[in-house]
């Protein structure tokens, strides 16, 4: 069984990656998005979201990391696309899913769901500027306002060259509420034959196995499940029993030397109780420690906290 740990830009960076994939049963992660509008980014941008260029496009535990891109501009995306590669991103991936409204004038995410063409067109770019031996991949989810366009959407990344397609099961308009549409990812697997990946709404093992019942597919990507129960992905596939408290406080206060000691010091704070806010829904300790540092603002002062047994 295949499972990814999904792209969440302002959540999921190198550090994240690299804790959650030594917790283990991952197999691919994918980088936050880097938008593209019109220019050739330079190397700096790339090695900033995905330092694990620096060493073969893996994470230290040995986990693929592959770029992800964002934006409308075939022409552009396929120059970025070509220079990821060369510095190291085992493939590309394309964003079609992200919900956020036009900046600068530049479309990119969800909103191209509405031009079956737009899809077509950014990734026969992207294919065409990429080594056939480096995996094309995307993103979607099932349309912007409805799902009327669901398969010819899938069909046209299909047709573009992509090599696999990752499906969060909702529509732009259906944001993150539950359910996720698993069963819609089944309909577009009867018309398409590149492989596919179910995503969304898996916090359990439970939900693994009706996920993949319902979609069909063996493949899945796990988002927020994975920052509320970080051994998911062994829990899913080795059926580990969930990490306890105790390691996951161990887990939080490793996260905490990364981000004080590494490049992120003053995010520290706020990382940490967003990761609280995901970890809550699956322990009740992640609660009370939330309730114990909200008000905290210095790095020094929840290290403490969290340290307390
Ligand atoms: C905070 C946040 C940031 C996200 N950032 C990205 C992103 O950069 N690229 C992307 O393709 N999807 C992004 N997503 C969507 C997730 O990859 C995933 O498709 C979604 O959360 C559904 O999966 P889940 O229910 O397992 O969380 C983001 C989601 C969240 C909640």
């Amino acid at each position: 069984m295949h499972i990814a740990l999904a792209p969440m830009e302002g959540v999921v960076d190198h550090l994240m990656r690299d804790m959650l994939t030594r917790v283990g049963g991952f197999d691919l992660c994918v980088t936050e998005f880097i938008r593209v509008v019109d220019q050739l980014l330079p190397p700096r941008v790339f090695y900033r979201l995905c330092p694990e260029l620096h060493t073969g496009g893996k994470t230290l535990a040995g986990v693929p990391v592959r770029v992800q891109l964002l934006g409308q501009d075939p022409g552009c995306l396929a120059d970025n696309a070509a220079r990821a590669v060369e510095l190291g991103s085992p493939g590309i991936d394309l964003n079609f899913g992200c919900p956020a409204k036009t900046v600068n004038k530049s479309k990119g995410g969800a909103v191209l769901l509405k031009e079956t063409d737009s899809l077509y067109n950014i990734v026969h770019a992207v294919r065409q500027a990429v080594p056939p031996t480096q995996p094309v991949t995307a993103k979607m989810r099932l349309g912007f306002e409805d799902k009327s366009l669901a398969i010819d959407n899938a069909l046209a990344l299909e047709a573009a060259g992509a090599s696999l397609i990752t499906i969060h099961a909702r529509t732009k308009v259906e944001g993150y509420n539950p359910p996720a549409y698993w069963d819609w990812i089944a309909r577009i697997k009867q018309h398409v034959k590149i492989p596919l990946v179910a995503n969304g709404e898996i916090w359990s093992a439970e939900d693994a196995v009706l996920c993949q019942q319902q979609s069909q597919c063996q493949a899945i990507m796990l988002g927020r499940g994975a920052l509320s129960l970080p051994n998911l992905a062994a829990v899913i596939k080795q059926q580990s029993g969930p990490m306890s408290w105790e390691e996951v406080r161990q887990l939080l206060t490793r996260y905490s030397g990364y981000e004080i000691y590494g490049d992120k010091g003053k995010y520290y704070p706020n990382r940490i109780k967003q990761w609280l806010g995901y970890l809550k829904r699956q322990y009740v300790e992640a609660d009370a420690l939330f309730a114990q540092i909200r008000a905290m603002q210095s790095s020094e002062q929840i290290v403490e906290a969290l340290q307390q047994p």
